[in-house]
């Protein structure tokens, strides 16, 4: 039960990490030019980030139920965790804010910030290797 749990988790992680880093690819190189779907990629890319930190929470949160514990992890795998939080935290925040303000901001600044928002997800999906192979 404990496995078919993670696995289930581990589907949406999947699917949200897939979206963080495409919403923001879609919205460099496929609609460039169209402010409204943009919008909505902004919409998508703030619910995929708060997507990744709960269900990030659920493998803990169903490690601690089984087992009575957190996961065992240390070293580079804390520091790998921790850039996933700090991205997920700075990602799903700078999201919502182009959803309330792409209206009133110049292209350029809209541009540079699906071009951070695309950096956090690398950084993000980089940093998830690490902490599979080192925990
Ligand atoms: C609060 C934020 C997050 C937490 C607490 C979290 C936590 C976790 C945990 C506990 C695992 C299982 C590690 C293992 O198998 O040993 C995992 C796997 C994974 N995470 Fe996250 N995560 C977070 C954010 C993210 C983000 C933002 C991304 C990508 C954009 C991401 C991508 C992945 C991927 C791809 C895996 C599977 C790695 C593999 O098994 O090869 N995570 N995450």
């Amino acid at each position: 039960m404990q496995n078919l749990i993670y696995a289930f988790i581990q589907v949406v992680h999947n699917f949200g990490a897939a979206t963080v880093v495409g919403a923001a690819a879609s919205a460099l190189w496929l609609v460039r030019d169209n402010a409204a779907v943009q919008h909505r990629l902004a919409l998508l890319a703030a619910l995929a980030w708060a997507l990744q930190a709960a269900s990030g929470a659920s493998f803990g949160i169903t490690t601690f139920y089984y087992d009575g514990h957190l996961p065992d992890i240390h070293g580079i795998a804390i520091v790998a965790l921790l850039v996933k939080i700090v991205c997920a935290i700075i990602g799903f925040t700078v999201a919502l804010i182009y959803a309330r303000s792409d209206s009133k901001w110049p292209a350029s600044k809209l541009r540079f910030i699906w071009r951070a928002l695309f950096a956090l997800g690398v950084v993000a999906l980089s940093s998830a290797a690490f902490l599979r192979w080192f925990s």
